[in-house]
């Protein structure tokens, strides 16, 4: 079972939706940013609440590149490795993030605040570097936008406890 606060936010969502299937992706969304995965207890949560099989919504919910099973950071970092970025300096900009957060591709920072992820194009091709941190995409993206961009996230001191675990 979900902690309170965000089982209290799972059946707003639900109950948005009058507890149909349509509030699944949006519910799922909810788990995806609280808990940083699609968390086993959430989804046991949502099974019985929306009356749908547990592997029928895993199934949905690792459709979206965005859902993931394993535990991520608070932020995911997603750099662009499609062929225009590659060749505009994302290659380079790749090899700083990964030394700068001391991670690579697929792993996440050991305090838990960054995963780094390469991603297929972006879709911003003519605005090349790009990448994306949580939902927010950045473009024409330096070693010294990136700090700027990564300062300007909550502090950690905010964000190291999430309150969002389903135990
Ligand atoms: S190649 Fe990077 S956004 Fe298209």
């Amino acid at each position: 079972m979900p902690e309170k606060e965000l089982r209290e936010k799972l059946e707003a969502v639900l109950d948005s939706y009058q507890y149909q299937r349509e509030g699944l992706l949006p519910a799922l969304k909810v788990v995806q940013d609280e808990t940083g995965h699609l968390d086993p207890t959430c989804i046991c949560f949502l099974s019985k609440r929306l009356r749908i099989p547990e592997s029928t919504i895993y199934g949905t919910g690792t459709f979206y590149s965005l859902h993931t099973t394993e535990k991520l950071g608070r932020y995911t970092v997603r750099v662009c490795n499609s062929i225009v970025c590659h060749s505009q300096s994302g290659k380079e900009l790749l090899d700083y993030i990964e030394k700068r957060l001391s991670v690579k591709p697929g792993e996440t920072t050991a305090d838990g605040l960054f995963s780094l992820e390469e991603a297929a194009c972006l879709g911003a091709c003519d605005r090349s570097p790009v990448i994306m941190v949580n939902e927010t995409t950045y473009y024409r993206v330096t070693p010294e936008y990136f700090e700027e961009i990564i300062t300007n996230l909550q502090p950690e001191s905010e964000i190291a406890d999430n309150g969002g675990e389903c135990r």
